[in-house]
């Protein structure tokens, strides 16, 4: 797919956890892109130190483990530090997480899930507010899910995550909104990414793999990809998007409509 630069992120310092690999790894290309200065945050150092520098001077590697409050803080203080300001925040880093019926589910496993896609997600939030309140700008955006906004479309651990990762941004929004922070979520449906070839196939290595039954899948045979969501997430933390705030846009190509009870009882004879 070929995107044109419009340059909206020009002048802006971005950002993203989990950018290693799948959906932040696309974002952080794209927003490159656009013109910002971008921190990939990772626990992978090899892939995401490799991705950084090919993106240029605008692009650096930071290792941040999301769950670590002092290390999530210190990215953010040196982004300050180097670039003169926090523009936005996008708290992505996730992972499959505990698996299997809940009369089973781990309890170490549980609060694995927890500390990296809730907790991490608090840590990115509450440290991107304390820098951009004195700023009075600047955007937080929080990867959810379509399993953030209805049940059923993944794992206990990681549902419950997600649903407390839309409440929190939407609880953030409510307070910010004073001082000229926005917070947004953005809920994404399935993509070929390393997470999903580990949910659907077992193995997270198998992209290719996923992507192809996707492919087979989708009505229009088309794959969605991590870049397909790239532009949603560019809109979301641009000047444009000023006036949404506390907002979860779905993109998902219609699939949460389709799974709803609700639109399946109109359609069945
Ligand atoms: N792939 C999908 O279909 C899909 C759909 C909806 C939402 N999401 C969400 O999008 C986000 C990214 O998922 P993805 O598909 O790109 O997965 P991915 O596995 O390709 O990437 C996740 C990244 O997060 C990093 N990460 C994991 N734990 C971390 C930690 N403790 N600290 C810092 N980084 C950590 C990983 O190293 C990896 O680079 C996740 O929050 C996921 O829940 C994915």
């Amino acid at each position: 797919m070929t995107t044109t630069s419009s340059g909206r992120l020009a002048g802006k310092t971005v950002i993203v956890t989990g950018a290693a690999s799948g959906i932040g790894a696309a974002f952080a290309r794209r927003f490159v892109e656009e013109g910002a200065a971008c921190v990939l945050a990772d626990v992978q150092e090899d892939l995401g130190r490799a991705l950084a520098e090919s993106l240029g001077e605008a692009a650096t590697f930071v290792y941040v483990d999301v769950t670590n409050e002092e290390q999530v803080a210190g990215a953010i203080d040196s982004a300050c530090e180097r670039f003169g300001a926090l523009d936005a925040m996008v708290n992505n880093a996730g992972l499959l997480g505990a698996l299997g019926p809940i009369a089973s589910t781990s309890t170490a496993e549980w609060d694995r899930t927890v500390a990296v896609m809730l907790t991490g997600v608090f840590f990115g939030t509450k440290h991107a507010a304390r820098v951009m309140i004195p700023q009075r700008s600047g955007a937080i955006l929080n990867v959810a899910s379509t399993a953030g906004v209805q049940g059923g479309l993944g794992p206990h651990a990681y549902t419950a995550a997600k649903h407390g990762v839309v409440g929190l941004t939407k609880s953030v929004a409510t307070e910010l909104r004073y001082v000229g922070v926005r917070a947004n979520c953005l809920a994404p449906g399935a993509v070929a990414s390393p997470l999903t070839a580990l949910a659907v196939i077992g193995n997270s290595a198998a992209v290719d793999e996923v992507a192809a039954d996707m492919a087979r899948r989708s009505p229009s045979g088309r794959t969605p990809l991590p870049d397909d969501l790239a532009g949603a997430a560019t809109y979301l933390i641009s000047d444009e998007a000023w006036y949404v705030n506390g907002s979860v846009l779905v993109v998902d190509g219609a699939n949460e409509v389709l799974q709803s009870r609700a639109h399946r009882q109109y359609h069945e004879s």
